[in-house]
């Protein structure tokens, strides 16, 4: 198999360890492990306490497998396979859902491996491209129309990463009607799921809507675990998930050892987490409303309806993104995420607001953009 390289984790690679302030990142401000000890109760830190350094379980361990489970409607442990992160169970997922011949649909711009593993399986991919004058919405009768007796998979991301945009319950409804007609795969990234700002928005989970629904999860973004590299399949498919299970043998095996014990310790306190990151992204996104308010002549703004990241424009005419956000790094050490990154036009770039530091980063933006945009 041959991939095009991750331009976003290309860019990342380059800069992310070298810059003072990443205001375009999609994780949330992680937690010093102290902290998350703090969170364990008798039972986990006792596992902690006993933890020996063999090989673990391949589909996960069991307790994690159950405690993942929960998070869903009607999920049992046998319904979960867990990865090394969200990213090893997009990797797995195509490989064994899409061969050549197959066809999918990805919604675009987006993260690259939900569309580039599958064509590297050798499936035939169509982007479903949302467009910001329809707020980054998905437009089910295009999607219709891009649907083929081949399609075996529509991958959707939401919310999603980078817009911010949520589908409306009518258009998530359609979506999986859509899907069911199709006899295809829904698969629904949700990485950032529970991170809806009005948590009345949230959206049953791909994995609870149908029968062939598969929902991607990880404890990177909405649970700020980022660095334990835990993520999961949840689907009633379990022929798909037995598959991904054995193509998994190729990868890695199995999971992290204390990796799975922390994240069961971060599940188990699920609502702890989950307010710490509500509140650091809702009080960010007010930051971020009065700046782009302030500045509405000069860049555009679809408020995310739920997530960490945002993909507003650059209006100023003769000023590329690419250009300014290059200018912004050298004279403030702030890091943008220019469209470019994601094969999109028009003077997007990603920003990112599950970080505490993004005030200060905000200032210097601001002052960086008085001194350039005026
Ligand atoms: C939409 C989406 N899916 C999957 C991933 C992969 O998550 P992880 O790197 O934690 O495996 C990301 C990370 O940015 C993402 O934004």
């Amino acid at each position: 198999m041959r991939l095009a390289d991750f331009a976003l984790e290309r860019y990342f690679a380059r800069w992310e360890f070298s810059v003072q302030h990443i205001l375009c990142a999609s994780d949330l401000q992680g937690m010093p492990m102290a902290e998350v000890l703090a969170m364990a109760d008798e039972e986990t830190q006792s596992l902690w306490d006993r933890l020996t350094l063999g090989y673990t379980e391949s589909t996960g361990h069991p307790l994690l497998r159950q405690e993942i489970a929960t998070l869903y409607d009607g999920m049992a442990s046998d319904d979960i396979l867990v990865f090394a992160g969200a990213e090893e169970a997009i990797f797995c997922l195509a490989n064994v859902a899409l061969e050549a011949g197959d066809h999918a649909i990805v919604t675009w711009p987006g993260y690259q491996s939900l569309y580039e593993v599958a064509r590297g399986a050798g499936a035939d991919v169509t982007l479903h491209e949302l467009r910001e004058d329809a707020g980054w919405a998905i437009d089910l009768d295009l999607l219709r129309r891009q649907v083929t007796p081949a399609t075996r998979l529509i991958v959707i991301n939401a919310p999603h990463n980078p817009t911010g945009m949520l589908p409306d319950r009518a258009t998530y409804d359609g979506l999986v009607d859509l899907a069911a007609d199709a006899g295809a795969h829904l698969v629904v990234d949700e990485v950032y799921r529970f991170l809806e700002f009005d948590e009345g928005d949230r959206l049953p989970a791909g994995a609870d809507a149908l029968e062939r629904g598969v929902s991607i999860g990880v404890m990177s973004k909405s649970f700020a675990m980022a660095g334990l590299r835990i993520g999961w399949l949840a689907t009633r498919d379990r022929d798909l998930l037995a598959r991904c299970a054995a193509f998994k043998d190729y990868t890695t095996i199995c999971s992290s050892a204390p990796s799975e014990i922390l994240a069961l310790i971060g599940l188990r306190a699920r609502d702890v987490l989950l307010a710490r990151s509500r509140g650091i992204v809702t009080t960010n996104l007010e930051r971020l409303d009065a700046l782009f308010d302030e500045w509405a002549d000069r860049f555009t703004w679809v408020r995310p309806r739920a997530g960490s990241v945002g993909f507003p424009r650059l209006t100023v005419p003769g000023v590329t993104i690419d250009d300014w956000s290059a200018g912004l790094v050298a004279a403030e050490g702030v890091l943008l995420l220019p469209g470019s990154q994601f094969g999109f036009g028009g003077n997007h770039f990603r920003l990112g607001f599950g970080r505490t530091d993004l005030p200060v980063a905000l200032d210097r933006l601001e002052a960086y953009a008085a001194r350039t945009l005026r």
